[in-house]
């Protein structure tokens, strides 16, 4: 027997604002045609003023809730992946339990930038093995429109805020690839790649810096590490390619989305593509696609998802799971 972490609820929730492309023609040497063509982005919410990553974190998770048919005080965990925490600490997840009205349990922040909510389940998947925890919201926001350089094309172009969660609930499988629930993960780092994409500040140099990125250098790493990681995934799983009915990728780049699935030898049909609409939300990007790919009627019950995402670090990483 296997306890294995299965979803029971999902949602989404994204800032009212949309600013198109064109948006950024009047004050940056862009166009509209340059971004589509380079990052298959078209539009992407901003937070309002005031807004916070823990806000819309709530939001979500409240949406998750409703779909669960759950009360916060059914979960045990929050496991909130997140580079754009509201405050240095305490953690955003512990602002979303104490919005919810959650009572018990515990709730902590997870930094893995893009790849955030890869290692968020990861984490929550491990809590309900170990049956720490037997309900956990694991969620993925993000307000990168706080760190973005407005000046800088190559880098405020792409990015979105967000925030996306799912419940997992731990049920007994049987071990095998036929169980819902995760499957499989795989994660992974390489600090030597930081200046790759880093944000210039932090709290130890008094300061919040922005977001700096050699783009042309990560996407080389990324299709070549997604495609692998989501190997290794697939085999722990002891799935086969396919047998896969959707891959969940993380959205930064439509060409990068392309790339990882023709090397996986997966057809984009089998894809779950956001990033038009959302651009790139770091670790919200994949639990957003998950909600949309669901209220689409592109993911039901029982379908075999891989989802994997890559980041600042470099860091990376895949997961397996029957929906
Ligand atoms: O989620 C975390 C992981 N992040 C990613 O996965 C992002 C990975 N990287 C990318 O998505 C792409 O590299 C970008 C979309 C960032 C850039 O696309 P690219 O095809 O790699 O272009 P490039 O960086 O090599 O730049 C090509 C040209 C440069 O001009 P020169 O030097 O050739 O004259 C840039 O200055 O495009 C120029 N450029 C722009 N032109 C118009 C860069 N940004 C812009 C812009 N509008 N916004």
């Amino acid at each position: 027997m296997t306890r294995r972490a299965v979803v029971k609820g999902v949602g989404h929730y994204l800032p009212e604002r949309i600013v198109p492309n064109s948006e950024f023609e009047k004050t940056l040497d862009t166009s509209d045609e340059w971004i589509r063509s380079r990052s298959g982005i078209e539009r992407r919410h901003f937070a309002a003023e005031g807004e916070t990553t823990s806000a819309m974190a709530t939001n979500a998770a409240r949406a998750a809730l409703q779909d669960a048919g759950l009360e916060a005080d059914d979960i045990d965990a929050i496991v909130l992946a997140t580079s754009t925490a509201d405050l240095t600490f305490p953690s955003a997840a512990t602002m979303v339990q104490a919005e919810l009205g959650m009572t018990k349990g515990f709730a902590f922040d997870v930094q893995a930038v893009c790849a955030g909510f890869v290692f968020a389940l990861s984490n929550a998947a491990a809590l309900i093995a170990s049956q720490q925890a037997n309900r956990v919201l694991v969620i993925g926001a993000e307000t990168f429109s706080r760190i973005m350089d407005w000046s800088d094309r190559g880098t405020c172009v792409l990015f979105g805020d967000g925030a996306g969660a799912l419940i997992l609930e731990g049920q007994d499988g049987t071990g095998t690839a036929q169980d819902r629930g995760i499957l499989s993960t795989d994660l992974n780092s390489d600090g030597r790649y930081r200046d790759l994409l880093y944000v210039d500040g932090g709290v130890s140099t008094h300061s919040t810096g922005y977001l700096r990125m050699q783009g042309n250098q990560v996407f080389r790493h990324a299709v070549e590490k997604l495609a692998s990681t989501a190997e290794t995934a697939m085999q722990r799983a002891g799935v086969e390619t396919d047998e896969v009915d959707w891959i969940v990728p993380h959205q930064a780049n439509i060409r990068i989305i392309q790339g990882t699935a023709k090397k996986m030898g997966v057809p984009m049909e089998k894809v779950v593509v956001t990033v038009q609409d959302h651009g790139n939300t770091s670790a919200a990007s994949i639990p957003l696609a998950l909600s949309v790919g669901k209220a689409r009627g592109q993911i039901k019950q029982g379908d075999l998802i891989v989802t994997e995402a890559i980041g600042g670090g470099l860091a990376w990483g895949a997961v397996v799971l029957r929906w």
